[in-house]
């Protein structure tokens, strides 16, 4: 049995020290959760992905706080050895400190062992009122998708010199205000190792290159079972859309053509009982 993984043995997981990458992969529900856990993944992020990847939303900007408690319960339920990080939703730390550190608290009474927000030095003053309350929190930034609109849709960021030199002052103040890790999200890989090499807390990417001192995707991306939009950054492990569809299908063709089910799938009434429907037969088991 492995020992579950804890916010400060992240917090020290540098590649620079001669640590391997952690691994992190996004759950919403109790079956997720089990398969990263059997994988011997390090963090399971319960993330506000599951709007588009399972709820059916077109961004992740429709799920509440209440959403994400229901999908972090689930994933806690299934006890999972990583640990489990539950995404602040939009409008969830954007309204006062107060505010901020409530829906952190939801999250975690309902299993989080820490949030992830999205922003950079604007969050500083909310991330350390979260981390006041005890509650750990991982920053998330670079391509940041709550904020699809102001971006003007979902846009690698960093790409020159002056705004990759933001992105590592907004890495460094999530670190000043008590970051235990860091996502970089959809960022130029040089840009990346930048970050990557200043920070003394790990960075965790999507999209950011090899540099990064883990990596984190979307379970259904990488399973397969999400096709609709398939980005760069995402490598295909298994194809389980298509093989569930024909599984459903093959399914359904038996049902319609009476092989299914069978006589061992069907139960029976026990060895000479009379058939209870007053046949007369003795019925077989
Ligand atoms: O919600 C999510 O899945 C995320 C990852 C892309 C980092 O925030």
């Amino acid at each position: 049995m492995r020992k579950p993984l804890t916010v400060p043995a992240v917090r020290s997981r540098k590649r620079s020290l001669g640590h391997e990458p952690l691994v992190m992969v996004t759950a919403y529900d109790a079956p997720t959760a089990r398969i990263a856990d059997g994988a011997g993944v390090d963090l399971i992020l319960v993330g506000d992905s599951v709007a588009n990847v399972v709820l059916g939303y077109e961004d992740t900007l429709s799920v509440t706080v209440a959403d994400m408690a229901h999908h972090v319960g689930a994933v806690s339920r299934a006890r999972p050895q990583a640990l489990i990080i539950g995404d602040m939703p939009w409008l969830s730390y954007h309204r006062g400190t107060a505010d901020a550190v409530a829906n952190a608290a939801t999250l975690v009474r309902a299993g989080a062992q820490a949030v992830k927000l999205e922003g950079g030095r604007k969050r500083a003053e909310v991330v350390e009122a979260i981390v006041d309350a005890e509650i750990p929190v991982m920053g998330h930034i670079g391509l940041t998708p709550q904020s699809v609109h102001a971006m003007g849709g979902y846009r690698v960021q960093g790409r020159d010199a002056a705004a990759a030199e933001a992105l590592v002052d907004d890495a460094m103040a999530l670190v000043e205000a008590g970051v235990f890790a860091v996502v970089l999200e959809g960022v130029p890989d040089v840009v990346a190792a930048r970050v990557t090499e200043v920070l003394p807390v790990p960075t965790i990417g999507i999209g950011a290159g090899p540099a990064c001192d883990g990596q984190v995707l979307v379970m259904h991306d990488l399973l397969g079972l999400e096709d609709r939009v398939t980005p760069k950054f995402v490598r295909r492990y298994a194809d389980l859309k298509a093989e569930a569809t024909a599984a459903v299908g093959a399914y359904a063709a038996d049902v319609r053509s009476g092989r299914f089910p069978s006589e061992a799938e069907s139960y029976h009434v026990p060895g000479e009982t009379l058939d209870p429907y007053g046949s007369g037969r003795a019925a077989s088991a």
